[in-house]
């Protein structure tokens, strides 16, 4: 017999680039495989457009002035009491706040004007990113974290980013027709060995997953990540960050529009590595053809840029489908899950479940909501920790944070 599984409530906080993010997600008595979300912020920081590229201290400074703000709207929306109530907070309390908080000091200011006037609400343990990221952004939140698991007495739980996006994938909405609650999810076990393939900004791997919790890296990017490449392209092009979905609504005009002969219909970018034999890929050289196509063309009219948009987006598709079918093949793979803020890409999503049809394997893919960053994932993340029996600890932000070892 099975113990009686409890309730166990979790907050999630991630903040390890521009979006400061919070969630409170509950798994009911006695069920093991659906999570609700009583309550989620996702703010991404705009201050970031005008500079063009994310910077950390600004970064910082943001998820700083926003974690208490958002943490407010969370526990609102999760009917949790928030009313005056007043703890008696001890000075030997309020020091180890103040320490834990000294190099935050906008964030130390909103934590004791607020945590200490509300009642500690009903949660089990608190999780919270400590890499891969931008380390002063990933700090803010480490150390919010610990003031709060240190304020509550509660467990903490350090999540590795690139694991949350991973989970994410296989969260299943349940629509309930007579409640109308939308924030119902089902958490699916995939057939093993799985492949993930994780896009963003900072990354580019290809994971296997043996089992649980045992990954390794089989491929990964050896200069720029996808997303980054998507950013400076867009850059080269004029327009504004962040550039995947600028790039994406402009390839997507190319294609509707093949029929009209455009002056550049006929440009032809590299597939760089596509034939390399292993499963790494390289996307700088990419950025750099069509910053030559660029200069060589001279003024660009719209449909030069939509044109060029397009077999940027597909020449960068034919590789990652290439060396996903490559290592699917290699592994054995039963499953393909893919994660990152990337994944938000239609076309490329589409590509790669034709891919998954081919092969006649799984595919996973997050609700374009979660495929960003979201501090659900790293909650939910948390859950599967919890219920692996792995111990909270203590930890700091380790911005190179790898999910396992890199095995060619
Ligand atoms: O995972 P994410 O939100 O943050 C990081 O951890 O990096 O990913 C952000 C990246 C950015 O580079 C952004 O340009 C890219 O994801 N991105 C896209 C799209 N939406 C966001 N790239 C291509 N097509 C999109 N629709
Ligand atoms: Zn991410």
């Amino acid at each position: 017999m099975h113990n009686k599984l409890k309730t166990m409530t979790i907050l999630g906080i991630e903040t390890s680039c521009d979006e400061t993010s919070i969630c409170l997600i509950k798994k009911s008595e006695n069920t093991i495989n659906t999570l609700e979300i009583l309550g989620e912020e996702i703010l991404s920081q705009t201050i970031h457009k005008k500079y063009g590229g994310v910077f950390p201290a600004l970064a910082k400074r943001e998820h700083q002035k926003n974690l208490i703000p958002l943490l407010k709207k969370v526990l609102e929306e999760s009917n949790f009491s928030i009313a005056n109530y007043q703890f008696l907070l001890s000075n030997g309390k309020l020091n180890r706040i103040k320490i834990i908080l000294e190099r935050e000091p906008v964030l130390l200011k909103n934590f004791i004007d607020f945590i200490p006037k509300i009642e500690k609400p009903p949660i089990d343990a608190i999780a919270v990113t400590n890499g891969p990221g931008l380390e002063p952004a990933l700090w803010a939140g480490i150390n919010f974290a610990k003031a709060l698991s240190t304020f509550w007495n509660l467990p903490l739980y350090p999540i590795n980013h690139m694991e949350g996006h991973i989970h994410v994938a296989l969260l299943q909405n349940i629509k309930n027709q007579k409640t109308k609650n939308k924030n119902k999810y089902k958490i699916i076990k995939p057939k093993v060995p799985a492949l993930a393939l994780l896009l963003s900004g900072g990354h580019t791997e290809l994971v296997l997953i043996r089992n649980n919790q045992n990954y390794s890296i089989v491929g990964k990017t050896l200069d720029d990540a996808l997303g980054e490449a998507f950013d400076k392209v867009a850059r080269i092009l004029g327009l504004p960050y962040p550039g995947g979905p600028e790039i994406e609504k402009l390839a997507k005009s190319a294609r509707s529009m093949r029929n009209i002969r455009y002056r550049m219909t006929n440009i032809k970018l590299p597939r760089p590595m596509i034939s390399s034999g292993d499963l790494n890929f390289s996307f700088s050289g990419l950025k750099t053809a069509v910053l030559y196509l660029v200069k060589k063309t001279g003024r660009l009219k719209v449909s030069d840029k939509a044109n060029i948009a397009r077999e940027f987006e597909e020449a960068a598709t034919d590789v990652l489908v290439n060396k996903t079918k490559k290592a699917v093949e290699k592994f054995a793979a039963k499953t393909l899950l893919l994660g990152g803020g990337v994944m938000a890409n239609t076309y490329i999503v589409n590509r790669l479940k034709e891919l998954a049809f081919k092969e006649n394997i799984s595919f996973f893919v997050p609700q374009k909501k979660y495929s960003g960053d979201n501090a659900l994932m790293i909650a939910e993340t948390a859950l599967f920790h919890i219920r692996n029996k792995k111990p909270p600890g203590l930890f700091g932000a380790e911005g190179n944070l790898q999910l396992g070892p890199i095995i060619s």
